[in-house]
């Protein structure tokens, strides 16, 4: 990768019926991670796609893949999201018992491994959880849906925990309402990667509003 911070391209927005187009779209543009996002209908009340269809992604592109897993029991999925070809995998500390078993699984199958913490959700337990992080991601929206509003108190809580993360070597990550009027504000709390999927999808020309965020980063 060219440099540590990264706009990333959240799927969730991409037309799929024309997938291949898209992702080709912002690998041109200059994406290095793709963002996918799996909803079960029951830890979020949205349903989004699972395995199979991260297999097919993973034979469309070179980018690096990440899977959010918004789902109620991801430890009994792993294998299977990295077996797809998932690069990183999230997953929600609200819903796992065994959160450290469960990093740890993932970092054995070979992928990052990585929490995600919803806006409300308190996050000292990352404590704790250091070492087996490669990545935590903190939600900017309630998780579920695409298009929804900055929740702007987040970025206090990404302050107080940046200097710790950062000296364990974490990659910080932010998802939801990331656009080029929220983007100024995140970028000097420390964040790496920013996760965007309508201000790049849903725009008049995605692979300008990719390069134009990508602009507030590098
Ligand atoms: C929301 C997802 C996000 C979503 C972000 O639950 O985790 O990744 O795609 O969409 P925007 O960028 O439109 O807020
Ligand atoms: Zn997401």
């Amino acid at each position: 990768m060219t440099t540590h911070r990264h706009i990333c391209p959240s799927l969730l927005s991409a037309d799929f019926s024309r997938l291949a187009e898209e992702i080709a779209m912002m690998e041109a543009a200059g994406a290095e991670i793709l963002h996918l996002d799996i909803m079960d209908g029951h830890f979020v009340p949205n349903l989004t796609f699972g395995p199979f269809i991260v297999k097919a992604i993973r034979k469309l592109t070179k980018c690096r893949l990440e899977a959010h897993l918004m789902m109620t029991n991801p430890g009994e999925y792993l294998y299977q999201f990295r077996e797809a070809g998932a690069d990183t995998i999230l997953i929600h500390v609200e819903t796992c018992p065994d959160i450290q078993n469960d990093l740890v699984k993932i970092r054995e199958l070979g992928a990052k491994a990585g929490v995600v913490i919803n806006p409300e959700t308190n996050a000292e337990m990352l404590g704790d959880l250091l070492p087996y992080l490669d990545q935590v991601l903190f939600m900017s929206v309630h998780p579920g849906f695409g298009g929804q509003k900055f929740i702007p108190e987040v970025l206090s809580k990404i302050k107080l925990w940046e200097p710790e993360l950062h000296r364990h070597g974490v990659i910080i990550e932010i998802d939801g309402g990331v656009n080029s009027v929220t983007i100024p504000q995140i970028v000097p709390t420390g964040v790496d990667h920013f996760v965007a999927g309508s201000a790049v999808f849903k725009a008049e020309n995605p692979t300008a509003a990719f390069k134009n965020l990508q602009s507030f980063v590098r």
